[in-house]
């Protein structure tokens, strides 16, 4: 029977028990937001367990797709190592609620498997939770199982309803105990029966799962009683389907087999038996439906589960030797397989395929680097067989391999992943996002400060406030004098307050007094204007004109905005895994970290500075809008990830939604006023984190005219203009390689004659020839000559010495017969610490420094005597 026909069976023989069939709902559940993913069949009908919600029927039956990835049904890392386990699967159930009860359920389910399906009664064994005796009485009364077929299993998994015969749908919500029906595929296989040691093996495996629906799991854990008892059950399609196909694993059946078989093709390889083959079938249907569901990769909840899937499947199919985008091919043959019973698959398989792919290019960028960073890793692991959580941690935040895929290739090294350790990475890491945020500041002040500043400075730089605090010396006090510098909290200003990487306001407060702020910062909600008080006396309750130094602020404003506009320059050119890291902007320039794992090229940085140009000359208005964060969300404002905001946020549009972020930050107007945009400097600062610096308006055109007049002082030492002097420097370059040549050659011929006139300085000793001389020559040259002056003398010891800038260079040499009884290494041992120098080598040849030239004489005059000891 293949698959399409058993689901139709399926909901036909129900709809003939008068149920009701009911379309599968969406992946993404419309009415739990504790539920990441549709789990099971039940899902949409949680509210009718519950008496929230009222159906026409009291009975229903469905095929239901679903995903366990991700929360409490979590089957990711199984997927392409069991036989059974899935990403995505259907679920074929029936429902009562509130209508029949255990009786009828299992009767159902009994005489659907073995009259419907017509499967052998003696392959069938059941389970029942341990103190169900009525459902325990069903199967051996009514249906006629003998007792050893029904095995009662009790809270096994550490806690009271903590059972795999107590099913709930997640922490909260319907639950009950259950009765699963297991399928014995045979002696051949290993595995025991539920309940047993072996009860993990392929032997035994669970086909239908029948529950009966009694509680309601509230958050403390407290089980109230469902207003009527009720039933849900769930069978894998893709389980029951293998063993009306004769095979045992699921991925043998027809379904899974096509789509092995176009991944094979889309893949390149010839070899069907693949495990990363079956993973890769397995995925696509997962992902395909995640987004004909509305879930889009991302960097949290749903959407990262999607993205954590699709590279999944890209590092299998990259495994296998695909290293082109392949995955988005597979859209076509899931819709032939399943676009007949999902025609909304069918509708929106274009999109599906565009989506599939950008992410595939996206990650295409990162996994080659990602996968030769974690080789060396694993190769570096020297025994251990943990990755440490550093490791796992830097392959995901520089080059996106999401922590299950690492521990995916773990796995098949025989290794582990510190998860743990992870953890605690991804932890600093959002510490760190979260200082660097637009959104928190520092809040370590030792004052326990709660004076809440109104800032009104987003539309004005002037406005009249009242002082509110002094503190002078980190001490409240009621009134400052000229002089003196303090910190004065007004109860309004328009003073910006460092935060958010933009740095705090300049400017007078005024009005009888005159107080100089030099910085501003915020503590708690509260502005702090640091400064110092020049004219009069400031008291508290005073009323100041406060003024922000315009100039200051418009140049910090044009830098900021330009960090937007070159954030997301970035992302488009580099590739959205750029995510900001932190940032400081002031007004003389701005200044971005940001992961990538590599150095942007210069064509790339060309890129971005004319992409942010671009949008400087279109002179779009920049908005602010406040509006709750999942609003600004959906928006599509980037936002740090596990961060926590307000309630209200606050949303920067800058040139009609190019780009959305969250910011607390002051802007231009339109995005004209930044005037011009251009990078002074890209840098790596850490591992896979960049920093850019970048000027604005009137900094930035001074930066390009100090740059043409650096240009043309160069031209003007090569007697050239801006034209010509690439080409003045390049000959110049070219005489100047062509003469260290030159100068080369001549100063080693110069060498050889030396040598030639030394060897004739040479003095007999027995053995041999002595040769102790000062020459002129740098510690390479010296070398070239001993060199010369062994072979020429045969039989030698040599000591050569020259001074360059006031160091001295000592080389010894010794012909080989000779070394038994004079070593080179000894000799040099001997001459250096009196040129107050160190050294050694080889019986052969040593070398050695000094820094006493004044004593090299002497030196030298002490060899003859010291060979003489020794031959
Ligand atoms: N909701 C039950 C399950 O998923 C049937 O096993």
């Amino acid at each position: 029977m293949k698959s399409s026909e058993l689901r139709q069976s399926f909901l036909s023989y129900f709809e003939s028990k008068q149920h009701q069939i009911v379309d599968s709902s969406s992946l993404v559940p419309g009415n739990d937001p504790t539920l990441l993913f549709t789990n099971a069949g039940m899902v949409q009908f949680k509210d009718v367990f519950l008496g929230d919600d009222i159906r026409p029927y009291t009975r229903a039956t469905s095929s239901q797709r679903c995903v366990r990835a991700g929360g409490k049904h979590n089957d990711l890392e199984n997927v392409g190592y069991t036989a059974r386990h899935h990403t995505f699967f259907e679920m074929l159930g029936n429902f009562s609620f509130g209508d029949y009860f255990k009786k009828e359920a299992i009767g159902f389910a009994w005489e659907f498997l073995t009259q419907v399906l017509k499967l052998p009664t003696e392959k069938l064994l059941v389970t029942v939770y341990a103190d169900d005796d009525e459902a325990f009485d069903i199967w051996h009364k009514q249906i006629g199982l003998p007792t050893d077929k029904i095995i009662r299993i009790g809270d096994n998994k550490g806690g009271r309803y903590q059972s795999d015969n107590f099913w709930a749908m997640g922490d909260t919500g319907p639950c009950g105990p259950c009765s699963e029906v297991f399928y014995d595929h045979g002696e051949h296989i290993w595995g025991g029966p539920p309940g047993s040691a072996e009860e993990d093996g392929d032997r035994f495996i669970e086909i239908w799962n029948v529950v009966f629906m009694q509680f309601n799991r509230s958050a403390n854990g407290d089980m109230s009683p469902l207003p009527k008892p009720s039933v849900d059950t769930g069978m894998g399609l893709e389980r029951i389907a293998a063993i009306l196909q004769g095979v045992h694993s699921n991925y043998e059946i027809d379904l899974f087999q096509n789509l092995i078989k176009a991944s094979a093709e889309v893949v390149g390889t010839d070899d069907l038996q693949a495990q990363s083959l079956r993973v890769i079938a397995d995925h696509i249907r997962s992902c395909s439906f995640m987004i004909v569901d509305g879930v889009v990769p991302s960097n949290e909840g749903r959407g990262y589960v999607l993205r954590r899937i699709i590279r999944r499947a890209v590092r299998h199919g990259n495994k296998l030797g695909q290293a082109k985008p392949f995955f988005h091919k597979l859209v076509a043959a899931l819709d032939a397989e399943m676009g007949d019973a999902y025609p909304e698959l069918r509708k929106l398989k274009e999109r599906v395929t565009a989506i599939l792919l950008k992410e595939e290019e996206q990650f295409a960028k990162t996994l080659d680097q990602g996968m030769r960073i974690l080789e060396e890793a694993i190769e570096g692991l020297a025994g251990s067989k943990v990755l440490p959580g550093e490791a796992v941690f830097k392959l995901y935040d520089t080059y996106g391999f999401p922590a299950d895929l690492t521990n995916d290739v773990a796995r098949e090294n025989g290794l582990e992943i510190d998860e743990e350790g992870f953890e605690a990475a991804m932890e600093a890491q959002r510490a760190r996002a979260r200082s660097a945020s637009n959104f928190t500041m520092d809040m370590s002040g030792s004052l326990d400060l709660d004076v809440q500043t109104e800032f009104t400075g987003y539309d004005q730089l002037e406005d009249r406030c009242v002082v509110e605090t002094i503190l002078l010396d980190g001490e409240t006090v009621e009134f400052v004098e000229a002089g003196q510098q303090a910190v004065v909290i007004l109860k309004n200003t328009p003073f910006y307050g460092e935060s958010g990487g933009q740095v705090g306001d300049q400017g007078w407060l005024s009005g009888g007094v005159a107080f100089k702020v030099a910085n501003t910062t915020k503590q708690g909600k509260a502005h702090l204007h640091h400064g110092e008080l020049k004219e009069g006396r400031l008291s508290v309750g005073d009323s100041v004109t406060a003024e922000v130094d315009r100039s200051m602020r418009q140049a910090t404003a044009l830098n900021h905005s330009a960090t937007h506009l070159m954030h997301e320059a970035l992302r488009r050119v580099l590739g959205d895994h750029v995510v900001q890291k932190g940032s400081l902007v002031d007004s003389e320039r701005l200044r971005f970290d940001f992961s990538h794992f590599e150095g942007a090229t210069a064509a790339e940085l060309e890129q971005i500075e004319d992409m942010v140009n671009e949008q400087i000359r279109l002179n779009r208005p920049v908005e602010t809008e406040l509006m709750d964060i999942e609003a600004a969300k959906a928006k599509g404002a980037m936002a740090l990830f596990g961060e926590k905001y307000d309630s209200q946020v606050r949303v920067l549009t800058m040139g009609a939604d190019y780009s959305i972020e969250l910011c607390g930050g002051t802007h231009v107007k339109r995005t004209g006023d930044i005037g011009l945009f251009k990078i002074l400097t890209e840098s790596g600062i850490a591992a896979g984190v960049r920093r850019i610096e970048a000027v604005t308006g009137k900094a930035a055109v001074e930066a390009s005219r100090s740059i043409e007049s650096a240009l043309n002082q160069v031209a003007g030492l090569v007697k050239g203009n801006k034209d010509t002097v690439l080409e003045k420097v390049t000959v110049l370059n070219d005489q100047a390689r062509a003469l260290q040549k030159e100068l080369d050659a001549i100063k080693g011929k110069l060498a050889a004659m030396a040598g030639a006139d030394l060897a004739s300085q040479a003095v007999d000793i027995r053995g041999g020839k002595l040769l102790v001389a000062q020459v002129e020559a740098d510690p390479k040259a010296l070398r070239d000559m001993l060199d010369q002056l062994k072979s020429k003398l045969e039989s030698a010891v040599i000591l050569l010495a020259s001074v360059n800038d006031g160091k001295v260079s000592l080389i010894a040499g010794v012909t080989k017969e000779l070394t038994k009884q004079v070593k080179a290494g000894d000799l040099i041992k001997m001459v250096a610490p009196l040129v107050d120098g160190k050294g050694g080598g080889r019986p052969d040849m040593a070398q050695a420094g000094g820094n006493n030239p004044d004593a090299l004489p002497s030196a030298l005059a002490s060899v003859p005597d010291w060979v003489a000891e020794r031959v």
